[in-house]
């Protein structure tokens, strides 16, 4: 199935430049041409050894004076986005505390997916993939895709990485990065007849890129502030128009529709029950409406909302 999807990506090729710092680190650097071929990401790498030190005035000057995005490979081997100065990477070994803990009273998002351990899920905007890995940490397997071939870059270096570490190893295998558009990778699926489609989608996870002012709300000016993933993340994707949040949306939900299970063990405990797909949406909390659809039920706290669309 993921050969067929892995073939929809965009025919441009971006340029991007990989700076590293030291010259004992072309092994790593080989290593992400390699991720950049093995998953055919429209990504051409210039990699170029850097000798000033990268102190925060020089990561502004390396951003400024780039017309091409800039990936950096630091003296820990941890790789990152400069942009606007700022390194941006998904952070997931941050997240341990949450993922080790998660669950529906923490996490509104699990509230929300009502999600099992044989569940699966596709994260369909997976950004840094901080989401991804709380659908993770109950156990389902979660299809991550983006668009934006340099973070699914960062997302692929990422589990690499942290699929080294022992404690983490399980978790690792239960992600699937694809580089698509969620559009076309919808499409494709739900073209598939039914002897081809191997695998059941119970959730699909949409958190698409909003404008910045939507964060708060324009009144009380209320609401979260913009972090600093998010900030870069508007350097190089813009929010979807309505006619694209309706598609994104009508999409997902024919995806559910077509693949509900009759039956599975929802509260992990070993009662099976009739389970509803659903579409899970984040917005900010004072955000409006995706497509202006009203969902049928909503999760929320000071910062966000996740409105719930079930089958
Ligand atoms: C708001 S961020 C998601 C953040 C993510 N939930 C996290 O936890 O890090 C939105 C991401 O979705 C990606 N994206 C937006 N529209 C998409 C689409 N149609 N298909 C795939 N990825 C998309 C953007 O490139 C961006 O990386």
């Amino acid at each position: 199935m993921s050969a067929q999807l892995t073939a929809n990506k965009a025919v441009s090729f971006s340029q991007c430049k990989l700076l590293y710092t030291n010259a004992a680190q072309l092994p790593q650097v080989e290593c992400l041409q390699a991720l950049v071929s093995q998953h055919g990401l429209s990504l051409s790498l210039s990699a170029e050894l850097i000798t000033v030190k990268l102190n925060q005035k020089n990561r502004e000057l390396l951003s400024a004076e780039s017309t091409q995005p800039i990936l950096l490979l630091n003296d820990k081997n941890k790789l990152s986005w400069l942009s606007g100065g700022l390194s941006v990477a998904p952070e997931w070994d941050k997240l341990q505390r949450r993922v080790v803990s998660a669950g529906r009273k923490t996490e509104l998002l699990l509230q929300a997916a009502k999600i099992a351990a044989d569940s699966h899920v596709i994260d369909a905007t997976a950004g840094f993939g901080h989401d991804s890995l709380i659908l993770a940490s109950t156990g389902a397997r979660v299809t991550m895709l983006e668009q934006q071939p340099l973070i699914a870059l960062l997302l692929l270096e990422e589990q690499q990485r942290m699929s080294m570490q022992p404690n983490w190893q399980k978790l690792m295998s239960r992600l699937h990065i694809i580089n698509t558009d969620a559009l076309s990778y919808f499409m494709n699926v739900q073209n598939m007849t039914a002897l081809d489609a191997t695998d059941d989608i119970d959730v699909v996870y949409l958190d698409p890129m909003f404008p910045e002012d939507s964060y708060q709300d324009s009144k009380t000016g209320k609401g979260a502030k913009v972090g600093k993933h998010m900030q870069a993340l508007h350097h190089l994707a813009s929010p979807p128009t309505l006619a694209q949040e309706q598609q994104l949306l009508q999409n997902a939900q024919a995806l559910v529709s077509s693949n509900v299970n009759d039956s599975i063990d929802v509260n992990g405990d070993g009662d099976k029950i009739k389970h509803q797909g659903r579409v899970i949406v984040k917005r900010p909390q004072h955000a409006p409406l995706l497509a202006n659809e009203t969902p049928d039920d909503s999760w929320q706290n000071g910062a966000v909302r996740f409105d719930g669309y079930f089958v």
